[in-house]
């Protein structure tokens, strides 16, 4: 199947000045992976491991400190696999909206909250296309109404709606203009449980709809269960496994993974599930050879001093670590 985005061997990192010492965050270290077509794509991994720092990186959204130190970007726009790192800025920002567009962590404050909802979607739309403002609000009250959110909305300033529906408005204006690619980060997190509900039905009419691709991040592993397809699974600034989510939950093969499956709670169980021990290392010092060496049961010498790679065990199915070797 024809990929639809490829990274290769990404590489991005805060770069900070302090006070004259620079300090690098490698957030994204060497990732490679490919988004196809027609799929809803999860990215897990506890806080800190750089679930947002890919996304930016695959939006090629480069803002200072962070910068891509390395690595191909490749994005198929109409069957011509396209670089993006050599991209103009502003035809990236072309791209933004119409092939891909993008709900950012606490998308709460994508509005503005001194402006009521129709002039945002106004000004976010008609800066990115050249179409009449009519043309535009016909189709956001279309998406709202396919979003079961009423026209009055658009009327409504940001506070005078709930949590849910901004997210919704939110979600409405990421897919006004039929983006080929959208990317959600946490679009559920900070919701309650009816909203989250609501909003993870949306993504997948959405994408059914328009057999569109999503790429959704969040650290809540029973959302992947529900609605991704495939997943990655993020540690340290790197991918330990990626495969069919069914597979992963199924056979979960790197011990991060299997931690993180664990600490999910059971559907009618009131215990509280344990949790993984001990916590993400820094990213400025990651450890070395496996990152998560320290927390992991089975760590060998090897694992202290070499890096595993991710490596496809089966067909879909890639892990980054040594018991997988044989
Ligand atoms: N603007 C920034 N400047 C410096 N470091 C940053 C910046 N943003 C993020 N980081 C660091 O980069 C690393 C990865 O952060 P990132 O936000 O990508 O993680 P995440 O997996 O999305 O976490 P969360 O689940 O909390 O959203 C963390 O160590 C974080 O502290
Ligand atoms: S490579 Fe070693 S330390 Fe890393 S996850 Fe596998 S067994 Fe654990
Ligand atoms: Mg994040």
């Amino acid at each position: 199947m024809e990929t639809l985005i490829s990274g290769k061997n990404l590489k991005a990192y805060y770069v900070l000045d302090l006070w004259g010492s620079k300090k690098v965050v490698k957030a994204v270290d060497n990732v490679s992976l490919d988004i196809l077509p027609n799929e809803i794509y999860g990215i897990a991994g506890e806080s800190g491991c750089g679930k947002s720092t890919l996304l930016k990186a695959l939006l090629a959204l480069l803002d200072p400190p962070l910068r891509l130190m390395d690595g191909e970007l490749l994005y198929n726009i109409e069957g011509r696999p396209t670089n993006v790192t050599l991209l103009k800025s502003e035809t990236i920002r072309k791209l933004r909206w119409s092939f891909i567009s993008y709900i950012p962590q606490g998308s709460m404050h994508v509005l503005n909250p001194v402006k009521r909802v129709r002039d945002t979607f106004i000004e976010i739309l008609s800066s990115h296309v050249k179409k009449q403002t009519k043309e535009f609000l016909d189709l956001a009250v279309q998406h709202l109404k396919d979003l079961g959110l009423p026209e009055r909305v658009l009327n409504m300033f940001p506070h005078q709606l709930s949590g849910g529906m901004r997210q919704r408005v939110t979600i409405a204006l990421a897919t006004v203009l039929k983006p080929r690619v959208i990317f959600a980060d946490e679009p559920t997190t900070a919701l309650d449980v009816v909203a989250q509900r609501a909003v993870m039905q949306l993504i997948r009419k959405i994408q059914n709809d328009l057999k569109n691709t999503v790429v959704l991040v969040t650290h809540d592993m029973g959302v992947h269960a529900q609605i991704t397809t495939r997943m990655a699974i993020m540690y340290a600034g790197k991918i330990v496994e990626e495969g069919p989510t069914l597979e992963i939950f199924k056979n979960p093969l790197h011990p991060y993974t299997r931690y993180l499956i664990q600490s999910l709670p059971a559907i009618g169980d009131k215990k509280l599930r344990s949790g993984i021990p001990g916590s993400p290392p820094s990213l400025v010092a990651p450890p070395p050879g496996c990152r998560f060496h320290p927390r992991c049961p089975h760590a060998s010498q090897r694992c202290r001093e070499e890096e595993p790679l991710l490596k496809e065990i089966k067909p879909g199915h890639k892990v980054a670590c040594f018991l997988m070797e044989g």
